[in-house]
C-alpha cells in the first residue's frame, strides 16, 4: 500500500483509546433546498453537525460511510466539504450506492478532504473499501479491494483492524433492504474470517442501527443523518426515528463501545406514505 493512500494519526487521548464519531448517508444534492421523501438533506445533516459538535465527542477520527450525495453530482459534494470543515478532526470516506466514486476521490483530493484508503491511529487501522456499484442500489467489493485489505492486514499484524465498506454484509430481515445488499457478501465474508485481526466491519446503507456478529467480527452500521428505514419491514418503509450518529471507543484489547446518538424526536419528519426513494 503505496504513502499517498495510507495516513497515520496519534490518538488525543492518553488512555490508548481510539475515539471515532460516525457519520452516514447524507444524501445531499447540489440545490441546497433539495429534499430526500421529504427531508431536507441539507439542513438534516447541518443539525447533527450542530449536535456531534455541541456533544463535544473528542474524536480522533470522522469516519463517513458513504452516500455523501443524492444526485451524483460536484456540487453535493463541494456543499459537503463546505459543511463538514468544522468538525475538528480529520476527516475520512469511502462512496456508496449514490455516489460517483471517482468524481468524489477527484473533488475532495482538490478540497483537502483526505482520499486515504486506510488510516492508522493508536492500536488500530482502518481500512476504506469500495462497494459501489455505479448508479445500482446493490453493492460488489472487487477482489482488488480485498487484497488492499488483506495487505494491510498482513503488514501491521500488530494493530487490530476495522473495515469499513457502505454496503453492511449480513441480511437485516428487510425483504426490500436486502435486494440490494453486498451482492457477494459470502465472498467477503469468508475473506474477513481469514484475516484474523479484523475485530470490526463497520457500514451504511441500510439507515438505521445494527451490531451483530458475523463468527468473532462484530458488525455495526448506523443510522443515516437523512431518513430512516423501519427494521424488518417487507416492503419500503420509514422509520418514525431521528436523523442520528454514532460514537465508537475501541480500546488496545480490542473492544468495543459504542452509542447511536440521534436529533430530537420529531425532528426532520418525512413523508411517511412514500414507498421508495
Ligand atoms: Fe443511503
Amino acid at each position: 500500500m503505496d504513502g499517498t493512500q495510507s495516513c497515520t494519526l496519534t490518538p488525543r487521548s492518553t488512555d490508548g483509546k481510539v475515539r471515532v464519531l460516525q457519520l452516514s448517508d447524507c444524501h445531499l444534492f447540489a440545490d441546497e433546498s433539495g429534499e430526500l421523501l421529504g427531508v431536507n438533506t441539507a439542513q438534516s445533516f447541518k443539525a447533527v453537525l450542530g449536535a456531534a459538535r455541541e456533544q463535544g465527542y473528542p474524536c480522533d477520527l470522522v469516519l463517513v460511510t458513504g452516500d455523501i450525495s443524492q444526485d451524483y453530482s460536484a456540487a453535493s459534494y463541494r456543499r459537503f466539504a463546505s459543511m463538514i470543515s468544522g468538525i475538528g478532526a480529520p476527516v475520512f470516506f469511502l462512496p456508496g450506492n449514490h455516489d460517483d466514486g471517482p468524481l468524489e476521490y477527484r473533488i475532495f483530493g482538490e478540497l483537502g478532504i483526505s482520499t486515504a484508503r486506510r488510516v492508522i491511529c493508536g492500536a488500530w487501522q482502518f481500512v476504506l473499501l469500495n462497494s459501489e456499484v455505479y448508479s445500482q442500489a446493490h453493492g460488489w467489493v472487487l477482489r482488488s479491494e480485498l487484497e488492499m485489505l488483506r495487505q494491510a492486514v498482513e503488514e501491521r499484524r500488530d494493530l487490530m483492524t476495522c473495515v469499513c465498506i457502505h454496503h453492511f454484509p449480513l441480511l437485516t430481515g428487510s425483504a426490500w433492504l436486502d435486494t440490494q445488499t453486498l451482492h457477494n457478501q459470502d465472498e467477503f465474508r469468508v475473506f474477513v474470517k481469514r484475516m484474523d485481526t479484523v475485530r470490526l466491519v463497520l457500514s451504511g446503507h441500510i439507515h438505521q442501527e445494527a451490531d451483530t456478529l458475523m463468527g468473532q467480527v462484530r458488525c455495526i452500521a448506523s443510522p443515516s443523518t437523512s431518513i430512516q428505514f423501519a427494521p424488518r419491514s417487507q416492503e419500503f418503509e420509514l422509520d418514525t426515528k431521528a436523523p442520528g450518529w454514532r460514537c465508537l471507543e475501541l480500546s488496545q484489547d480490542g473492544s468495543v463501545r459504542t452509542e447511536v446518538c440521534r436529533l430530537p424526536e420529531g425532528c426532520f419528519t418525512p413523508n411517511y406514505s412514500a414507498r421508495g426513494y
